[in-house]
Order: structure tokens, then C-alpha cells, then sequence
């Protein structure tokens, strides 16, 4: 749900304040009816009008962000704790995260108004490569990686091969530092692909999604991305469900 003269804003027909007064002066319609004071909500699928002609849709707005800990990718939070819509206070578009990242986790995350780009990037057959970095608890053999990389069962279903890299051994602590390369996303994956072979993961931290890594940016920070590595994300993921489907 969003303020009315937030989402007309945000449809690039004018400014917030403009669109204010078109409420008051009672211009604007919500499903038929004449709105005329502020601070009335509109959910996505209402139909707006202002002067009887129906507002067209926002511009489509592709960010990427650099998620922080300890803020959430579901945008109504029973604990009202921050979300990563909460770092966005300066777009007028309404913006979700593409995926999901743990509240824990850091790293990669787009961000979008564009359904369609959402759901292609998310779709299971696209493929699109994710590169984390994990600690986990305990010094992983040789033989648990190999499972992991050929896939295991997680509730039912076999996960996808992966890549794995160690990086680093700590034995005084027994941790260990990897990497992984996935293809798929299921809900937290990475943290039940460890645990089911008695590792917790105690850090979790995306570095890239296709090849769209945090170059630049610092956690909290965003960039808008260019039109190129849009069109190309978007190439990326239509090529792989193409070829996918050729199986
Ligand atoms: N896998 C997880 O377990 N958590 C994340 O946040 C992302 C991938």
C-alpha cells in the first residue's frame, strides 16, 4: 500500500506536491471514486484516474543493491523491523527486491518495479549464477563437498549441482571459508545445504548474480543499473531457459 500522491508521482505525471493539490481539488479518482483528501492508500491493481483519464503505469526502474544485515527483503514485517525498501526513501517508484536474501545475509540484490524482469531473473529454469562467500562452523572434508556439489536432498527435492572452492581453514576455531556457485534459489538454500551436513553457517554474503557484482558500493548503498546490464541480465537468463529447454 502506498500514498496516492506517491504513486502518481512515481508515474512520472508530476511532482508530489502537484499531485496533492490535484487530490484536494478533487481531480483524482480511486476505482471510481473521487478521492479529495490526503493520505488516502492505493495498492497495486487499483485503478487511478485524474480528470477522468486513467494514470498510466510507472517507468520501470532496475537498482542494484549492496544489502546490508539486519534488514529484511518482505515488505510488511510483523516486528516492523527495517526493510530494504527503507533504504529506497528517495525513489518515488515502488520497488521490491528481486529474490530474497536472509536477514542476515549480505550482498547482491536487485531491486525493481518490473514484474516481468522479476520473474525472469527468479524463474527456476533461467539459471542465473549466484556467488557467495559462507563460513561455516566446523572443517568441511573433502567427501561433504563432493556431495554438495552433485546435490542433495533438501525436503524432497534434489538440489542442483554447484560449485565449491574452500578458501580458507581455521583450524584453532574450526571454521571454514568457501565459495559457492549456484544455479538455482531456493529458500535458503546455502544455509540448508550446510546444516544438513552438521555445518552452521555463521556468515552468508552474496558477491554476484549473473556477472552484476558490489563494485563500488558499500553496504547500504545502491546504483541505478545501466540500460546495457539490464538488457543483458535480461539475454542472460532468456539464453539459459532457451538451452534449458533444448535438454
Ligand atoms: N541462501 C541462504 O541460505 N540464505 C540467503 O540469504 C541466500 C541464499
Amino acid at each position: 500500500m502506498e500514498r496516492l500522491q506517491k504513486v502518481i508521482a512515481a508515474s512520472g505525471y508530476t511532482s508530489r506536491r502537484k499531485a496533492e493539490d490535484l487530490i484536494r481539488a478533487g481531480r483524482v479518482s480511486v476505482n471510481g471514486e473521487v478521492v479529495n483528501e490526503l493520505g488516502v492508500k492505493v495498492k497495486k491493481g487499483d485503478t487511478i484516474t485524474i480528470d477522468g483519464k486513467a494514470l498510466e503505469g510507472e517507468n520501470k526502474v532496475y537498482y542494484l543493491f549492496y544489502k546490508p544485515k539486519s534488514c529484511i527483503c518482505t515488505l510488511n514485517d510483523e516486528f516492523n523491523r527495517e526493510t530494504v525498501v527503507d533504504y529506497f526513501k528517495e525513489v518515488d517508484e515502488r520497488i521490491y527486491p528481486v529474490g530474497r536474501l536472509d536477514y542476515d545475509t549480505t550482498g547482491v540484490l536487485l531491486m525493481t518495479n518490473d514484474g516481468e524482469f522479476a520473474n525472469l531473473m527468479m524463474h527456476p529454469s533461467s539459471h542465473l549464477e549466484k556467488i557467495y562467500e559462507v563460513t561455516v562452523s566446523g572443517l568441511v572434508t573433502g567427501e561433504t563437498l563432493h556431495k554438495l556439489e552433485k546435490g542433495i536432498y533438501l525436503e524432497g527435492a534434489k538440489t542442483m549441482p554447484c560449485k565449491i572452492k574452500v578458501t580458507g581453514k581455521d583450524t584453532e576455531h574450526k571454521t571454514t571459508m568457501l565459495m559457492i556457485k549456484l544455479v538455482e534459489g531456493k529458500n535458503r538454500q546455502v544455509k540448508k545445504m550446510f546444516e544438513s551436513m552438521g555445518h552452521r553457517v555463521k556468515r552468508l554474503h552474496r558477491i554476484q548474480v549473473g556477472f552484476i557484482n558490489l563494485k563500488g558500493l558499500t553496504p547500504g548503498g545502491y546504483r541505478m543499473l545501466k540500460p546495457q546490464e539490464v538488457k543483458d541480465l535480461r539475454n542472460l537468463a532468456l539464453t539459459k531457459k532457451e538451452n534449458n529447454k533444448r535438454k
